[in-house]
């Protein structure tokens, strides 16, 4: 099928701006990096930037009970496909992370409207795509796929910054919590999903590519291990007398890392973050708590070591006088993505001459909840070094062009075989 061609130059010249834009003063906590997270008023900037920009094109713009933006041309109950990503940022973030998806989703649904195409579409960008406001990845998409409890969001969510509920921070931020069962409708209507996002790994740079077609997404477990042991002086208790739980957490890193390539396919573990109590230098810690953030395409060798890794501090602990216990934060499955929508991003890649190669992702993102209900998969483009996560991330709006050519294409096709049948 050919496809209609997108003005390329003019394309990557407005996913530019739109890009730099939404890395002004105006739209981020920090001046050394992008930090922007739920209901703070940059993101609210952000949202209202987003809602502009779509209501100039003449779609209707709603956001659902928590906060999840949707941009839609038809009414509601129509059959829709649906593009977009997240516009939060890790703490510590850059311009490209999530927010080139949402940017390059309205570049689709104005490059539609300008090659007169009017293809059915709804744009959505999730909330707390990152964790940054409360500590839980993916939290608008789970909720609206269903995946949180009320008891989880009244009390369990809560802020980073301040500790209180998700369910009270989205109260004054002027939602309605109490609806957060409603917000799975904003998927009725799609037909399929495409996000958008940057690779986060170095594979397409390195290999010459311009585009990955994603065809599964790892799954992950998010917890914490706490170490308990007792704060004594540092100077005063001898070696042999110490029930020191960073010296526990050390061993259980570690093991972690040992266990992750023994576990192979894929499986990969982390601790990111450390907390170590009281956190003096001359206190021999009392507490330790190490997060865990382990990953991989097979559910069953993540999830295996998870047990290993809670086994292993516990007795590692035990050894020496002190407990560990271990608590999951989430977890979400391996995704294997639709292979029609991965097939017609396919042929619309081929269709452009460019480079391109279909992969797995092995960073999560919304689609993970969207997969379950509709027909999903992803385009990923190259980032400078694989870097994300960090305000050198770096990407290429002309890359992000080809990319919205082939998202353009696939949804063409797709929306024709559906009206054919
Ligand atoms: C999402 O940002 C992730 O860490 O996979
Ligand atoms: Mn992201
Ligand atoms: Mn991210």
């Amino acid at each position: 099928m050919s496809h209609a061609t997108i003005d390329h130059r003019r394309s990557a010249q407005r996913i530019r701006e739109d890009v730099e834009t939404l890395a002004g003063a105006q739209f981020t906590l920090s001046s050394e990096a992008i930090r922007r997270y739920a209901y703070t008023d940059v993101y609210r900037a952000t949202l209202d930037y987003f809602t502009s920009a779509w209501q100039e094109l003449g779609f209707t713009v709603t956001e659902d009970p928590v906060g999840n933006l949707v941009a839609r041309n038809r009414p509601p109950g129509e059959a829709v496909f649906g593009v977009g990503s997240h516009c939060d940022s890790n703490r510590n973030g850059g311009k490209w992370d999530g927010t080139l998806g949402v940017v390059c989703a309205l570049e689709v649904c104005r490059a539609s409207a300008e090659l007169g195409l009017d293809l059915p579409l709804q744009a959505i960008s999730f909330l707390e795509e990152e964790g940054s406001g409360f500590g839980q990845m993916v939290l608008g998409s789970r909720i609206v796929a269903g995946r949180l409890s009320e008891e989880e969001l009244r009390e369990g969510i809560r802020a980073i910054d301040d500790g209180r509920p998700f369910w009270e921070h989205a109260t004054q931020a002027g939602y309605e919590p109490e609806r957060f069962r409603e917000c799975a409708h904003i998927l009725d209507d799609l037909t399929g999903w495409i996000e958008l996002h940057i690779e986060q790994a170095r594979v397409l740079q390195d290999t010459g590519r311009r585009l990955g077609v994603v065809r599964a997404i790892a799954g992950y477990v998010h917890g914490d291990i706490t170490v308990q042991g007792r704060a004594d002086h540092a100077g005063a208790t001898p070696m042999d007398m110490r029930l020191d739980s960073a010296v526990v957490a050390a061993q259980t890193i570690l093991e972690l890392e040992r266990l992750a390539l023994a576990a192979g396919s894929g499986t990969v573990g982390t601790v990111g973050e450390i907390e170590v109590s009281p956190g003096l230098i001359n206190a021999i810690p009392g507490r330790t708590r190490i997060s865990l953030d382990v990953r991989g395409p097979e559910d069953d060798l993540v999830h295996q070591v998870v047990s290993d890794i809670d086994e292993f501090a516990q007795g590692a602990a035990a050894d020496r006088g002190l407990t560990a216990s271990y608590g999951q934060r989430q977890t979400v499955p391996a995704t294997p993505l639709d292979d029609r929508v991965v097939a017609a991003l396919e042929a619309a890649a081929r269709d452009t001459g460019e480079p391109f190669t279909t992969m797995i992702s092995g960073a999560a993102h919304d689609t993970m909840c969207v997969a379950e209900r509709v027909p999903s998969a992803m385009v990923f483009v190259p980032c400078r070094d694989g870097l994300s996560h960090t305000p050198e991330e770096d990407a290429d709006p002309n890359d992000a062009a080809v990319a919205v050519q082939v998202m353009l294409g696939a949804i063409e096709a797709l929306t024709a075989q559906r009206a054919a049948v």
